[in-house]
């Protein structure tokens, strides 16, 4: 049994990321050899990353009573290394939003990307990836196109995820789908939407 995470990562219930995580969890989970289970950022309590879930480590250490922040800093990275940890493959459906990731799933990223938790640094001063073997799907969509170097210069979704993804997690990206262009060029929106969704169902289907 391969155990699939699809991380959604849009809480509008009609945008097109939205509509690639539904295309994907329908097509895998007809393949009774896979496990798929969801894990959504925009529902879970993930509180932003920082110093909350600092004073909860430090407080670990000494023993002290954690307040309420610090707790719930802690359970939300707990409960994200977990879904992680215990998944073969992970499909990250989420749209591009104003150049970038949602912050929501930037959370989940934050308090997955550690040292200790996904890497170290070993004696020589060289990365080590300690969760390897691990495969990873992209969907993405947004409403530009950024086909030329000016624009993907600008793209901090696709590009963010694949660095993150290849160099700090040390997971290997075994297929992408990208929806590109549908409010740019809302005259050819039905076919890319409908040609995007058709590679979601490939994708899903080969696994
Ligand atoms: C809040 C928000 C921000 C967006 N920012 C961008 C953007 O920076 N670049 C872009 O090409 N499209 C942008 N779009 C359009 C989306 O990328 C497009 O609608 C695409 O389908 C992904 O979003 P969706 O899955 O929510 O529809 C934005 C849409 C929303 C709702």
């Amino acid at each position: 049994m391969t155990n699939v995470l699809v991380i959604k990562a849009n809480n509008r219930p009609d945008d097109i990321s939205t509509k690639m995580y539904e295309k994907f969890v329908e097509e895998a989970t007809i393949n009774t050899n896979l496990n798929v289970t969801t894990f959504d950022v925009f529902e879970e309590n993930m509180s932003h990353y920082g110093q909350d879930l600092f004073n909860a480590f430090g407080k670990l250490q000494t023993g002290e009573e954690l307040n309420e922040r610090e707790a719930a800093s802690l359970a939300a990275q707990q409960k994200a290394q977990k879904a992680i940890s215990n998944a073969d493959v992970l499909v990250f459906a989420f749209p591009l939003w104003k150049l970038t990731i949602p912050s929501a799933l930037q959370s989940f990223i934050d308090y997955n990307l550690q040292a200790g938790f996904t890497f170290k640094y070993n004696e020589q001063g060289q990365k080590e990836f300690l969760l390897s073997g691990k495969k990873v799907i992209l969907l993405n969509a947004r409403g530009g196109f950024y086909n030329t170097p000016e624009m993907d210069a600008m793209e901090m979704s696709m590009n963010y995820m694949r660095a993150v993804i290849k160099n700090y997690f040390g997971f290997e990206i075994i297929d992408e789908v990208i929806v590109e262009g549908h409010a740019q060029d809302p005259k050819n929106a039905p076919t890319i939407i409908a040609e995007g969704l058709e590679k979601v169902k490939e994708t899903a289907a080969k696994l």
